[in-house]
């Protein structure tokens, strides 16, 4: 019985170990393959629309309505097309200092900027 239970304990603790190893390596991860964690959500669209024209809006205009290609975020998809979320999130963490495009990673948490992308889903130019 008691033997039982020491073997007991020793795959519990490579239970554990397997659970938790993976999770040690989320960025490298996360740098393959970078998707938006509400994608498809309708709710939180309204709530991004209004964090994009409080916060982006005077840049690339009210409900991202702009006619200056190089800041149109209608054109994501059109632009990079699969590769539109990880170029959104890496543009707006680190900015685009040279061209006017401010930093916002250390502004406004990941989940604000997922409700962004979330909304720009819904006004992208058809292909
Ligand atoms: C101070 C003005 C300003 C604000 C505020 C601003 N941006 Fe920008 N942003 C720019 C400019 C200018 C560019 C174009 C940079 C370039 O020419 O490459 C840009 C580019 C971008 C791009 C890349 C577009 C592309 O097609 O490559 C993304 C994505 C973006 N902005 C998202 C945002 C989001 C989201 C916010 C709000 C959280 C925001 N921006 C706020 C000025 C701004």
């Amino acid at each position: 019985m008691k033997s039982n239970g020491g073997a007991g304990h020793t795959a519990a603790l490579v239970v554990v170990l397997c659970v938790l190893l993976p999770g040690a390596v989320p960025a490298q991860h996360a740098a393959a393959t970078i998707t938006n964690p509400f994608q498809g959500r309708a709710d939180v669209i309204d709530e991004g629309r209004s964090l994009f024209n409080q916060y982006c809006g005077h840049c690339h205009g009210t409900n991202a309505y702009q006619g200056e290609r190089s800041r149109d975020l209608r054109r994501l998809n059109l632009r990079y097309g699969q590769q539109a979320p990880r170029v959104f999130y890496e543009v707006v963490s680190n900015g685009r200092l040279d061209k006017g495009m401010p930093v916002w990673k250390t502004v406004l948490s990941d989940e604000v900027l997922w409700q962004i992308f979330t909304f720009l889903e819904t006004v992208q130019t058809p292909p």
